[in-house]
């Protein structure tokens, strides 16, 4: 089967960059058309700089990488460096990129990209905070029915929320946006806490991408020590949570997660509940099923796949 193509739209952070690097190990399932920077885990200068390193320590500096939107569409930006540091990618210390960033707005590259290639062939994989999706549905609805499926790491249902008690990281920074989202009728597939929380650094699985031998592997494996202290602190967990590369590993092998098709509304009335999922995984609403709610992961069969494809680059 042809590789699918995808736009990878991401807050880099380290679980966004071991997410990038399993895309860029995996040419025969995934053509990366572009890398889209937005701001999230730390500001749009900090993630659109991170998504070129990562791409210069995959070996890919001719991976586009385009800058984005540096705010949410309609608050301030709230950002998570107390679970990223100060750059985005504390841990490694990795070279200043030197690969160019395009110059091409990141919403005009999906929105361009979405009305180029053929109806239903392209996938986007949202990473972070979704402004950069959000605004290009709001500029050019048409975009809509052309986009084969979204599959986005954000929410929380069972697992309630990492920001607030409610509510997951990238879906309380952008609410409005997730929002847009959620109703654009696009194929959705949502992996939210309730699935990454399964997915674990523990230290056998960091030790195996140590043993790799390689610059990523070494890089990954210090990215990993450096940002799994906030989960187990929080969570008193046996390693950092891969959130953003299940959405990679999905493309590669979907048999790994399990979920359900059900209707998926987001707050953005209340403050108190502000940026939550309401999933309605019991179909307790006739409201009509928006989206795929990954609820579990075969957590072997993932580290297996990443630490193999891993070895590659
Ligand atoms: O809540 C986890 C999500 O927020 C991940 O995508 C992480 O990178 C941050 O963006
Ligand atoms: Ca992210």
């Amino acid at each position: 089967m042809a590789p699918r193509k995808i736009i990878i739209d991401t807050d880099p952070g380290q679980d966004d960059a071991v997410a990038i690097l399993l895309a860029l190990a995996s040419p025969e399932d995934m053509d990366v058309l572009g890398i889209t920077a937005v701001a999230g885990n730390v500001p749009l200068p900090l993630t659109e700089k991170n998504a070129r390193i990562v791409c210069e320590l995959a070996s890919k500096p001719d991976t586009k990488v385009f800058s984005g939107c540096d705010a949410p569409l309609a608050r301030k930006l709230v950002t998570a460096e107390h679970v990223h540091g100060k750059t985005g990618l504390d841990g490694p210390t990795l070279p200043d990129p030197t690969m160019p960033l395009q110059d091409q707005h990141a919403v005009d590259f999906i929105i361009d990209t979405l009305r180029t290639e053929a109806p239903g062939t392209v996938t986007l994989c949202p990473l972070g905070p979704l402004t950069n999706i959000a605004t290009a549905l709001e500029r050019a609805p048409d975009i809509a029915d052309r986009i084969q499926e979204i599959v986005l790491m954000g929410g929380a249902y069972f697992e309630v929320g990492n920001i607030t008690p409610a509510a997951e990281f990238n879906i309380y920074v952008d609410p409005e946006a997730a929002k847009i989202v959620f109703a654009c009728g696009a194929p959705i597939t949502v992996m939210p806490l309730d699935v990454t929380h399964k997915a674990l650094v523990t230290p056998p699985r960091n030790d195996a991408f140590r043993a790799i031998g390689t610059p990523v592997g070494e890089a990954v494996a210090e990215m990993t020590d450096f940002f799994e202290r906030f989960d187990k602190e929080k969570y008193g967990s046996d390693g950092a949570p891969l959130h953003d590369p299940c959405v990679t590993a999905y493309l590669i092998n979907p048999d790994l997660f399990t979920g359900r098709h059900i209707n998926v509304e987001i707050e953005t009335a209340s403050d108190l509940t502000l940026g939550m999922t309401v999933a309605d995984w019991w179909g307790v609403t006739d409201r009509p099923a928006n989206a795929t709610f990954i609820g579990d992961i075969d957590a072997d069969g993932f580290f297996a796949l990443l630490t193999e494809r891993l070895a590659r680059l």
